[in-house]
């Protein structure tokens, strides 16, 4: 069977002489060109500030995926993007740039047979947003008389919950909400997707799903990496708004919704966003005892960083969902950059076993099974029990069954950008972002964030570089009796 293929298109980047665009868009364009997803009606429209010509965009494109791909591109591969790619020059705030855009677009289209159908990209910061698809209407490029115009548009969205509401607007000034998507490249991730199918596709789990079997939950993105050269936003943004707002709640929202009336991108996106709905807003009390943040040791001598900065490099919680299903289940998250290793994984950890059986034999105590959903790197899924160790019946011991993505599907690991670029080429919404779920999970962090910005005094811990965090993360768990896997 041949690859389904996404419709014609002129794929537009604004930002196109950005890190993203080289180190993730235009590798994924040419991973999808790759494996044949991509129409031969297509091609990429670059625009950016720097005056250079066509020639030195390409040239330089070359080089930069190449590096990108970390091998060297197949000639006759790389000549069907390149073919394809072309560049304007300008600034974002002057209409003669939308005019001279809607020519490019015209020629492209005719050149290369493409109905009218534009994908814009804002690779550019968010303050920039309005004004672009402001130039865009003012051009006539997104109305949708002749052709689908849709508009991508990257993280972070808002600041907080006013500022999201205001950068909305902005975009509605020219857009309707089916046009806008709202890219989470945490959603891009198969291991992501995977969660519904593994929910979903098997009968043996769902039952157990709820808090009459689980204990808790917990859910881990850590990172080795730094804040890298990323200081000026990141001083300004902190873990919170980086990771947890968006890509923890997104996973956290696939574990925990109910199941879907169907797998259309609204009935999907109505049951996450009814799992912010139901976790019950933070009290004062909740952010002194069960929020931590921290910032690791040397973080305020990075590049771009104020040396008096209270920005989190790290933040652990436990939060609720109140509703029938997890009324009383803890769902404990953390996250921080300078950990000891890259990993993001959910734990679902299931009540033990009564011990009663057991009680005449050596056997002290039953550890509880668990279900790990590895995200990342190592991408997979095992299930932990009890089993007996050889022998007289005296010693069980945990052992897994595990599943691996990489030893059975042999799949190399993508960046999330193929699948999400692909979905929006096709019309499908249901891996980005709907503006009730952006506004749901501001309203989840406002009182952490209120309680941070409202007094100066409140605590940031310090932890060690290559540390799981500072104490009190151990201590948010460890006082329900439960610990961190890590
Ligand atoms: C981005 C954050 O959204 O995700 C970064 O801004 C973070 O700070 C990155 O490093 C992590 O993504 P991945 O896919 O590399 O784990």
């Amino acid at each position: 069977m041949s690859n389904p293929r996404a419709d014609p298109c002129v794929f537009v980047i604004f930002g196109a002489s950005g890190d993203l665009t080289r180190s993730k868009l235009l590798p994924a364009i040419f991973n999808l060109a790759e494996s044949g997803h991509l129409p031969d009606a297509f091609a990429i429209l670059g625009v950016a500030r720097p005056q250079i010509d066509e020639a030195a965009y390409r040239a330089q494109m070359r080089e930069q995926v190449r590096a990108a791909e970390g091998a060297p591109l197949e000639p006759e591969k790389w000549k069907r993007i390149e073919e394809r790619l072309y560049y304007v020059s300008g600034e974002f705030n002057d209409p003669g740039l939308f005019d001279q855009l809607k020519k490019s677009l015209a020629a492209i289209g005719e050149r290369h047979h493409i109905s009218s159908n534009y994908l814009f990209y804002l690779a550019v910061p968010p303050n920039l947003f309005g004004t672009v698809v402001d130039g865009l209407a003012a051009a006539g490029l997104t109305d949708e008389g002749n052709g689908w115009r849709r508009v991508i548009v990257e993280k972070p969205f808002g600041y907080d919950l006013a500022s999201a509401q205001a950068l909305n607007a902005e975009l509605r000034r020219g857009l309707r909400e089916s046009q806008i998507y709202r890219i989470d490249h945490y959603l891009g991730k198969q291991t992501v997707q995977n969660i519904m199918a593994f929910r979903f596709a098997n009968g043996i789990f769902e039952p157990i799903w709820n808090r009459r079997y689980v204990d808790h939950v917990q859910m881990t993105v850590a990172e080795d990496a730094g804040i890298g050269k990323r200081g000026a936003y990141y001083d300004k943004a902190g873990a919170l708004r980086d990771i947890v707002q968006n890509h923890m709640f997104q996973v956290l929202t696939l574990v925990a919704m109910e199941p879907p009336i169907s797998f259309s991108g609204e009935d999907v996106r109505d049951e996450k966003v009814r799992v912010l709905h139901a976790m019950p807003p933070l009290t004062r009390d909740d952010v002194r005892h069960h929020v931590v943040r921290a910032q690791y040791d040397g973080y305020v001598k990075e590049p771009n960083v104020d040396p008096a900065s209270r920005i989190e490099t790290f933040v652990a919680m436990r939060l609720f969902v109140d509703n029938w299903r997890w009324a009383g289940v803890p769902f404990y998250l953390r996250s921080g950059k300078r950990l000891p290793r890259r990993m993001t994984e959910v734990v679902v950890q299931f009540k033990r076993a009564p011990l009663m059986l057991f009680r005449h034999t050596p056997i002290g105590s039953l550890n509880a099974n668990m279900l790990v959903l590895r995200i990342q790197p190592d991408e997979g899924i095992a299930l932990c029990f009890n089993a007996k160790v050889p022998g007289p019946f005296e010693r069980l011991d945990t052992v897994t069954m595990d599943f691996s993505y990489a030893e059975h599907f042999k799949a190399e690991p993508e960046t999330g950008y193929e699948t999400l670029l692909f979905d929006a080429m096709i019309g499908d919404q249901t891996l980005f972002h709907r503006m009730d779920m952006v506004e749901a999970g501001w309203q989840v962090v406002s009182p952490i964030l209120e309680d941070w910005n409202g007094d100066r005094r409140s605590k940031v811990a310090l932890y060690e570089q290559a540390s799981w965090g500072p104490s009190e993360a151990d201590l948010l768990i460890e006082r329900d009796g439960r610990e961190w896997r890590n």
